[in-house]
């Protein structure tokens, strides 16, 4: 079994991003800038868009925080979102979410301008991505791929199962995974919380990506020998032993599916760290133009 290190292949790729920003500074180039919106103070929320912030800095890119309370209505926030797209520094932007109830977040997601939209979530780059073209890949699935392709996993032909049919992380993976490419070219099957026979699926399949948000969902006796699994659940769950008081538990019952992989992210450190930085390399895309004129 070899354990896939996110933590490591995020770092790298935070070294590369940055030694091509130092390119960029160097030669009089446009500095990369991602702007972050953040409604209201939930703690999930606030922690990751600190996280983006601190990373935009450590590579060298440019950055905005801009916030607001509970309370902004859904115009003032469509206000926000128009100013963004109008503002010729702003490279990509995102809107974190959650929104409060009263805001439709498809509403703000299909505001964006798709050429700004460096989560991916607008449906022009969702479209895109499913029928091959260049585009923002939503940063889960872009980091899981990023994964795959560093650690050299063979997935020509082999059977990939996804656990969830999320927007974020479920749809886009399993387009991902079936499109012809590398990594792709995948049978896939996706199961969800009303698949009637999901674990006889997860027994056929040689790839799994559980993206459910079920702690320890995946047991050993759903899983084929020598598969490759891919765990993207990260639940705060509360824990006596941590000095924080919660433990991040993943959508795998590591201890003891882990012996029969041959490849495994464990949580926290696969999957999560990855994240971050696949945003910022759609931010550094974005910059150089690289998928929109
Ligand atoms: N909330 C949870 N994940 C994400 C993400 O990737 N982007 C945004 N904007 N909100 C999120």
């Amino acid at each position: 079994m070899q354990l896939i290190n996110g933590r490591a292949v995020a770092a790298q790729m935070k070294k590369e991003i940055a030694e091509e920003v130092s390119r960029i500074r160097e030669a009089g180039g446009k500095i990369p800038h991602l702007a972050a919106v953040l409604v209201g103070h939930d703690g999930g929320s606030e922690t990751y868009v600190a996280s983006k912030v601190k990373t935009c800095e450590e590579v060298g890119f440019k950055s905005s925080l801009i916030r607001y309370e509970d309370e902004v209505t859904e115009e003032e926030l469509l206000a926000c979102v128009d100013r963004l797209n109008n503002d010729p520094d702003i490279d990509g932007f995102i809107v974190q979410l959650p929104l409060p109830k009263h805001i439709s977040e498809q509403k703000i997601i299909e505001a964006i301008d798709y050429r700004k939209d460096v989560d991916g979530f607008h449906p022009i780059n969702v479209g895109r991505m499913s029928i091959g073209l260049p585009c923002f890949v939503s940063a889960t699935p872009a980091g899981i791929l990023e994964l795959l392709k560093r650690y050299d996993i063979e997935t020509k032909g082999k059977h990939c199962v996804v656990l969830g049919r999320s927007n974020i992380v479920g749809k886009p993976m399993a387009n991902l995974m079936m499109q012809k490419a590398y990594p792709g070219d995948c049978t896939v099957t996706v199961c969800h919380s009303r698949s009637e026979n999901l674990k006889e699926m997860c027994l056929e399949a040689d790839i799994i990506i559980v993206a459910l948000g079920v702690p320890e969902f995946l047991k050993a006796d759903m899983v084929k020998e020598g598969a490759v699994v891919i765990d993207v659940g990260i639940t705060r769950m509360p824990s006596s032993i941590t000095k924080s008081g919660f433990k991040l538990t993943g959508d795998v019952k590591f201890d003891e599916v882990s012996s029969k992989c041959s490849y495994i992210t464990p949580v926290p450190g696969g999957v999560g760290p990855m994240t971050i930085i696949s945003l910022m390399r759609n931010t550094l895309l974005a910059g150089k133009k690289a998928i929109y004129k």
